[in-house]
């Protein structure tokens, strides 16, 4: 064999099943979830959590509305007993919170679990022992009755504690780890097993939790392994099924919403995924997806800049920036026609129907993220960005043939700058370009009079620093004054586009003009603003003209 050969691998067996019933459900409200940030995310860090960072990311779980938070292996850690004593002592326990503990099954680590629990309202005592066929025949040498006997004496143990402390409230929790690699009936026999011992019911249930410890097979596979675990446990009433899914394909999130279609209640995972290796289910982007469809999460995400800082300074581990919803750009858009669509959409969603823009599963506002990011301009972008972005800081709406000029102006600049480029350098490209680039001749006086439809105008501009009267007719003052510069330079003029409007509202207001003219055959595009409107428009038509002079400076002076 070479060294990347994929004869080393065998895929994932299939479960046999005859009619499954998950892929025709859909998710309809949320599972209950609980958190092992502050266990198997601590677990996985180059640098475990130290007191401090724990009752942050505690307090930040309890303010997300987690009801069942795994804390800690006490027995295997003396800071996470201290943080289960503090939180305790401190009463840091809401009365609504349960508070869980994970524990191998072994007598002296169950002692020492169940004393750091001391005084808890109430608690989950979490047991668990591998059980998968790599497992039994490689790592413990033991064959499955030599695997039910390690579950069944811890869930003994855990029970003969428990006994002893009557006035804690106890929840019991099994997980065969590695059951996603175990054969399905073989999990089911050493869960009945601990079931026998703990003899749970309907109005006090067990919690039986079921890990991808490492996700090996395809999403549908899992859903497969909980549909039939589901089906065949003998107790399902007395019995919470949980999922633990990690990331090791990438799938977490997908194995564990297809798990609850087959039937799980409860879902374990962290915030943001960290965990093992790739990490534990992302609570965070699961949580998501469900309000995404209309589900209410159970978990207030509305600000995920907190959860994201709280996350990295407990884990030292930064946001990638395309984390699903959370990341810096998953609202961001660059390409041209991607910008295009949103802000159509957007200008067309009402604030009272239900959320329909292109490229923006839901609305940014809702993660107290703004429009601002949405639309960002480098070289990928067009028009539509680039007029987003002048819309929304400047106020101006620039006609559809000027949103073409200036985009490949932009997208020149952004080349030469190999990189984003931001509202103020677009603001001030579209300046240069069609307002002060030229400005061989500029408007000092008008005055204009009106019989009827017919308009003359007398306007002194100064060229190239003299002054200069001209004089034209027209319908309208824009035709009159375009006639005065025809006679003026020369020129052939025509008025291809014009539009304006107002910027802001109010005695403050000022006048915004475009206008497209042909100059002897060929286009040229100008801006301008003022006060006042006509004057904004010939000032534009000054601009465009300008263009024409500094391309062609030949006149035919009249
Ligand atoms: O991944 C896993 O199997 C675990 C168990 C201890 C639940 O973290
Ligand atoms: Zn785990």
């Amino acid at each position: 064999m070479q060294a990347f050969d994929h004869r080393k691998y065998r895929p994932a067996p299939p479960v046999a099943m005859h009619s499954r019933q998950w892929p025709s459900r859909t998710i309809t409200r949320a599972p209950r979830w609980a958190s092992v940030d502050l266990r198997d995310g601590n677990q996985a860090l180059l640098e475990p959590m130290n007191v401090g960072q724990k009752k942050r990311l505690w307090a930040l779980l309890v303010k997300l509305g987690f009801k069942e938070i795994e804390v800690g292996f006490p027995s295997a850690s003396q800071p996470d007993y201290d943080f289960v004593r503090w939180l305790i002592e401190d009463k840091q326990i809401p009365d609504d919170v349960t508070v869980q503990v994970l524990v191998q099954a072994r007598e002296d680590l169950i002692t020492r679990t169940f004393d750091a629990l001391r005084g808890a309202k109430r608690a989950n005592v979490h047991v668990y022992n591998s059980t998968s066929t790599v497992q039994r025949e490689r790592v413990f040498g033991l064959d499955r009755a030599g695997i039910i006997a390690i579950a069944k004496n811890g869930a003994e143990l855990v029970q003969r504690e428990a006994a002893k402390r009557p006035d804690t409230e106890w929840v019991f929790q099994y997980s065969p780890e590695s059951f996603s690699n175990t054969e399905m009936d073989f999990a089911v026999e050493v869960c009945e097993a601990v079931m026998d011992v703990w003899q749970p019911s309907a109005a006090k249930p067990c919690i039986i939790n079921l890990p991808s410890t490492v996700e090996s097979a395809t999403p549908n596979v899992f859903a497969d392994q909980i549909e039939y675990f589901c089906t065949h446990i003998s107790r399902r009433d007395a019995v919470i099924v949980s999922v633990h899914t990690h990331n090791d394909r990438g799938c977490a999130v997908a194995a564990a919403e297809l798990a609850v279609l087959a039937g799980a209640d409860r879902v374990e995972g962290t915030l943001l995924g960290n965990g093992e290796r790739t990490g534990n289910m992302d609570i965070t982007t699961m949580a998501m997806n469900l309000y995404s469809q209309g589900v209410e999460p159970g978990l207030d995400l509305s600000n995920p800049d907190e959860i994201i800082q709280v996350c990295v300074a407990c884990t030292g581990i930064a946001l990638h920036p395309r984390h699903p919803w959370f990341g810096e750009l998953v609202y961001t858009a660059f390409s041209g026609s991607h910008q295009d669509a949103i802000r159509k959409c957007l200008h067309q969603q009402q604030p009272d129907e239900p959320w329909q823009v292109a490229y923006l599963p839901i609305d940014p506002k809702d993660l107290g993220r703004d429009y601002q990011a949405v639309i960002r301009v480098n070289s990928q972008s067009g028009k539509g960005g680039v007029a987003f972005v002048l819309e929304r800081d400047y106020g101006l709406v620039l006609p559809r043939w000027m949103q073409v000029e200036l985009a490949q102006v932009v997208q020149k600049a952004s080349e030469q700058r190999s990189g984003e480029i931001d509202g103020a350098s677009i603001h001030a490209l579209f300046l240069q370009h069609f307002v002060t680039e030229h400005q061989a001749m500029a408007m000092t006086d008008y005055r204009l009079d009106r019989k009827g439809s017919h308009d003359s105008i007398a306007a002194t501009i100064s060229d190239q620093g003299k002054s200069q009267a001209l004089h034209g007719e027209g319908e309208g003052a824009l035709s009159a004054f375009v006639d005065g510069l025809m006679r003026y330079s020369g020129r052939k003029i025509n008025v291809v586009d014009y539009s304006e409007h107002a910027i802001g509202a109010g005695t403050d207001a000022e006048a915004a003009a475009y206008v497209q003219l042909n100059i002897d055959g060929q286009r040229f595009s100008g801006a301008a603003f003022d006060h006042d409107t006509v004057s904004a428009s010939l000032k534009a038509v000054l601009s465009a003209l300008n263009k024409a002079v500094a391309v062609n400076p030949v006149t035919k002076a009249a």
